[in-house]
C-alpha cells in the first residue's frame, strides 16, 4: 500500500497545498494557462506584472533561445491595473488554486497604488516585483536595500493581503536586500528574478535581444537561485522563501527545500511543457515515498553536513 505524504507548505501564516507556485510571466494572465494546464497541482498562481499605466515593452525580438536556458528582454509589457481589473479580475474565480497578483512600478508611489487596486481583486497575496527599474536611479529597486523597502513599505501601506517580495540574484548581497524588505513587512521573498544576461547571433551579427541585455532563465540559473536561497535561509532562517530559478523536476523542487526555501516557482520550463507541473507533483511523491518523508516541511533546511 502506498504511505500518504502530504505537500502542504506554509509562508508564514500563508497555507499552500503545494509547494509548487507557477512563476510570474510564464503562465500569461493566469486565466489562458489554466485553460492547457491542470492548475490544480500548484499551491499558488502569478498573474503577470501589472503597474499604474500601461507599458508598451519593448521592441522584439524580445525572447530567444540560447542552446540553455532562455533569454527575455520584454520590459514588463502590460496594459496596466485598469484594464487587467476589467478584464482578468472577474476571471479569477474560475482558477482552481490561489492566484497572486504581480505589482511594478516607476516610484514606491506606483507599486503602492497597484497593490491597492489588485487587492480586492480576488488575488490573495500580492508579489512586488522589485526587479524592474526605478525612475530615480533607473537601477533596479532590488539592487537597493533603500529602495527596496521603501516600496516594500508604500504596498503594506495599502494591502491587508500577505506580500512576497521578488528580489534578484543580480543583487550583490541578497541578505541585505531581504533583510530590509522583512524590515518593511514583506511576508516572504521570492529568490529570486532572472539573471542579467546577452547573446549574439554569428549569422546576422545582432543581438538576440533588441534591448542586448535581457534576463536569462531556465536549468542554467537553479546553482545561482539555490545559492541566494542557501545564503537568505541561513542568515535570516525566519524570513520564508519562495526558491525560483531552473526548477524543471521534483528532484529541483527538494534541492530548493534541503536550501531552505518553503515554496518553489516553476517558470520557464512551462514554455516546454505547460503540463510540467503535475509531471513534478507525481515525481516530488514518489520521491517523499521512497525516502519515508511524509510531510513536506521536514525536507526544508534539511541539509546533511559534510
Ligand atoms: C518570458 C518571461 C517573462 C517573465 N516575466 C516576469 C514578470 O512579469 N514579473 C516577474 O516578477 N517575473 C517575471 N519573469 C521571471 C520568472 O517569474 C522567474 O522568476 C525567472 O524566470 C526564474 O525562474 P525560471 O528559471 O524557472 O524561469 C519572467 C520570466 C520569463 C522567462
Amino acid at each position: 500500500m502506498r504511505a500518504a505524504v502530504d505537500l502542504g507548505t506554509r509562508l508564514g501564516d500563508y497555507h499552500l497545498e503545494s509547494p509548487l507556485v507557477a512563476a510570474c510571466g510564464t503562465i500569461g494572465s493566469v486565466v489562458e494557462f489554466a485553460e492547457v494546464a491542470d492548475l490544480t497541482v500548484y499551491g499558488a498562481a502569478v498573474a503577470k506584472s501589472v503597474s499604474g499605466t500601461p507599458w508598451a515593452g519593448r521592441p522584439p525580438p524580445r525572447v530567444a533561445a540560447t542552446g540553455a536556458g532562455m533569454l527575455n528582454g520584454i520590459g514588463i509589457q502590460n496594459p496596466g491595473v485598469a484594464d487587467w481589473l476589467s478584464k482578468v479580475g472577474p476571471q479569477l474565480e474560475s482558477i482552481p488554486t490561489d492566484v497572486w497578483g504581480s505589482a511594478v512600478g516607476k516610484d514606491a508611489g506606483e507599486f503602492g497604488l497597484v497593490a491597492e487596486r489588485l487587492s480586492p481583486s480576488g488575488v490573495t497575496a500580492i508579489e512586488v516585483n522589485l526587479s524592474c527599474p526605478n525612475l530615480e536611479s533607473g537601477r533596479m529597486f532590488a539592487l537597493d536595500p533603500v529602495a527596496a523597502a521603501e516600496v516594500v513599505t508604500a504596498v503594506r501601506a495599502r494591502t491587508d493581503l500577505p506580500i512576497g517580495a521578488k528580489l534578484t540574484p543580480n543583487s550583490e548581497d541578497v541578505v541585505a536586500v531581504t533583510a530590509a524588505v522583512a524590515e518593511a513587512g514583506a511576508d516572504w521573498v521570492v529568490l529570486g528574478n532572472t539573471v542579467w544576461g546577452a547573446g549574439f547571433d554569428i549569422a546576422t551579427r545582432r543581438p538576440l535581444l533588441s534591448g542586448v541585455v535581457g534576463g536569462y532563465s531556465g536549468a542554467p540559473i537553479k546553482p545561482i537561485a539555490l545559492r541566494c536561497v542557501w545564503e537568505v535561509s541561513q542568515a535570516l532562517p525566519r524570513i520564508p522563501i519562495v526558491g525560483t530559478g531552473g526548477v524543471a523536476s521534483g528532484s529541483d523542487v527538494v534541492e530548493f527545500l534541503l536550501a531552505g526555501a518553503s515554496a518553489v516557482g516553476v517558470g520557464t520550463a512551462h514554455f516546454a511543457s505547460p503540463r510540467i507541473g503535475r509531471r513534478i507533483t507525481n515525481q516530488l511523491h514518489r520521491y517523499m515515498r521512497r525516502h519515508n518523508v511524509r510531510k513536506l516541511p521536514d525536507l526544508i533546511g534539511a541539509v546533511q553536513p559534510w
